[in-house]
């Protein structure tokens, strides 16, 4: 069977390197079934989950489990991070081979970091084990990292607390950009010190990135991602939509943020897919839950920047697929050549759209895009030769574990 594309482009399918599908044990938020499905309309054939669901993928077994739980119910195909919570699990789940460890700066203090460089210098220093043998993995663990000073934004969300202060932005306040600047700097110094290769997740600020290329030009392996809400929104989309536009990293003030220009210095986009339930979101900005949906934007946004000649395919396909490959150890996908899975994405560049949350495949039903206009938009995905989204349906699909 051929596949008539009249005029429309085919890409390679795109990787989501930063996904929350939060299954198992927050499934009212997401699951598997129907994050994979937004993930397939938005033109992902592969994602790599975050391992804070409940439990947290932090062990061995759990994440054994997790995969058999994506195994059943995912329509693509899926890494896993594995999460770091207890040191002495760090050898344990090892032998599954995970590429990436996922550490939360803001959730733990610099020498648990430390160790946890130090776990990772030993496993990438030592010899594959009988069983990473048998895994027939390519083992190359990095440490992933949510890059935000712990203490830092704990004082300064205390002080605004304390003060009453309840205005729009107090968000962006209460996890400032020098949070995000003195983690990224840690990070960087103790990925260079362990000789440990370390991601940094959603980049939000300018200066973060300058130390990121500083670290990058003195020998530090670092890699880093941006994600589309911090490239193409600010700190204004509090006034618009509230805790709907509440996220970590904030946005930040036109001033600080990143953007589509800086996208030459970042190596991966990652939409951080991060989806909650709309009575959540409906709390107050201190108690409403972090995170944006993103699986079914990222793709028409950035394809909107590519038809305003801010963006280029070439650079489009570096950013979503063969460098999130080539980062987190993909081997058969990212690229459009022999050899790999028949993972493709066909976009219409001609197809516009204005984004609307109720039609999300994703059960999170919000987004601080809500109303944006796009030109250019995903119409057909295919994972490892079956069609899994035409023209907006989706269809049955067995995703496969891939080990990153
Ligand atoms: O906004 C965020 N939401 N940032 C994170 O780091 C976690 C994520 C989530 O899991 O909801
Ligand atoms: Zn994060
Ligand atoms: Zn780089
Ligand atoms: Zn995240």
């Amino acid at each position: 069977e051929t596949i008539d594309l009249e005029g429309k482009i085919l890409l390679p399918g795109l990787i989501d390197a930063h996904v929350h599908m939060r299954d198992p044990g927050l499934t009212y938020k997401e699951d598997w079934k129907t994050g994979s499905r937004a993930a397939a309309s938005g033109g992902f054939t592969t994602v790599l989950d975050m391992p804070n669901t409940n439990p947290t993928t932090t062990t061995a077994g759990r994440f054994r489990e997790k995969l058999q739980i994506a195994g059943s119910k995912s329509v693509v195909d899926f890494g896993l991070h594995a999460g770091v919570e207890n040191l002495d699990e760090i050898p344990k789940i090892a032998e599954l081979c995970p590429s990436s460890f996922k550490i939360f700066a803001d959730l733990v203090d610099n020498g648990f970091l430390m160790e946890a460089f130090h776990e990772v210098s030993k496993l990438k220093d030592s010899s594959l084990t009988q069983e990473q043998e048998s895994n027939e993995c390519h083992f190359k663990p990095l440490i992933s990292i949510h890059c935000e000073d712990g203490s830092i934004t704990g004082h300064c969300t205390d002080r605004l607390k304390s003060e009453g202060v309840l205005d729009s932005k107090v968000y962006s306040r209460a996890r400032p950009p020098l949070a995000e600047e003195v983690s990224v700097s840690n990070a960087v110094t103790m990925a260079e010190h362990f000789n440990v290769p370390v991601h940094i997740c959603h980049v939000s600020t300018r200066k973060a990135l300058e130390i990121i290329k500083r670290a990058e030009l003195a020998g530090c392996p670092v890699t880093c991602e941006g994600t589309p809400h911090h490239l193409l929104l600010d700190a204004s989309s509090f006034e618009a939509f509230g805790t709907f536009a509440k996220t970590n990293p904030p946005l930040r003030d036109e001033t600080d943020k990143i953007m589509v220009s800086d996208l030459d210095m970042i190596d991966v986009v990652g939409t951080d897919h991060a989806p909650h339930e709309l009575l959540e979101k409906g709390r107050d900005v201190w108690n409403a839950p972090p995170g944006i949906p993103g699986l079914e934007t990222a793709l028409p946004l950035l394809l909107t920047q590519i038809n305003q000649k801010k963006l280029s395919f070439e650079r489009l396909i570096q950013l979503l697929a063969e460098n999130p490959a080539r980062i987190f150890n993909i081997p058969n996908k990212g690229f459009l050549k022999e050899g790999m899975d028949a993972d493709f994405v066909v976009v219409d560049m001609n197809k516009e759209g204005v984004v609307e949350p109720e039609n999300f495949q994703s059960k999170a039903e919000y987004t601080p895009f809500e109303g944006y206009k796009v030109k250019g938009m995903p119409v057909m995905t295919v994972v490892r030769g079956n069609v899994v989204m035409d023209e907006g349906g989706i269809f049955e699909n067995m995703g496969k574990f891939i080990h990153i």
